[in-house]
């Protein structure tokens, strides 16, 4: 049994060390990439509370494929480009997005949504999948969650 659940008390930055700390135990070692960013999302889902979708779209071919989440079933296949994970994939840049309606082009999977930070994953300097993080609460995101899932993308990097 694994059971990481989060101590309420903590800053956003101390809980950010704890989910990474928990990311890195979960996936060291293992080579299945399926099952690293399933434990991921559910780590995700389990550490940060206000969302109500998080997890992966993962590059394949010249598009991204849904991945592993929490939170209801989503679209399937993004074009590169096209809304806040397609821009994050195209570009190769987070995007924190403080009120979705106002992104141009956003998809909207849950019409709940209304505020979004997506992280690309780099290997060796390319896009291998994206972390897609939402929220019904218009700007729930802050410069520490950027800071977090960037640091999270960076030890998935060659670890999904
Ligand atoms: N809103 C995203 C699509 C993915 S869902 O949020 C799960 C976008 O605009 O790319």
């Amino acid at each position: 049994m694994y059971d990481f659940a989060p101590d309420e008390r903590l800053t956003k930055p101390e809980l950010y060390r704890e989910l990474l700390s928990a990311a890195d135990a979960l996936t060291a070692g293992e080579p299945d990439t399926v099952a690293n960013m399933a434990n991921v999302a559910a780590l995700l889902g389990e550490y940060l509370p206000g969302c109500n979708w998080a997890g992966f779209y993962r590059m394949v071919g010249r598009e991204l494929v849904l991945g592993p989440f929490t939170g209801r079933p989503a679209c399937i296949r993004i074009a590169l480009g096209k809304g806040v994970c397609g821009t994050a994939a195209a570009s190769g840049e987070t995007q924190l997005v403080e009120d979705v309606h106002a992104f141009p082009g956003h998809i909207a999977c849950d019409a709940a949504s209304r505020s979004e930070l997506v992280v690309p994953v780099l290997r060796d300097g390319a896009v291998v999948a994206v972390i897609d993080l939402d929220s019904p609460e218009i700007a729930h995101f802050t410069a520490e969650d950027r800071a977090g899932i960037e640091a999270l993308a960076a030890l998935l990097s060659d670890r999904i």
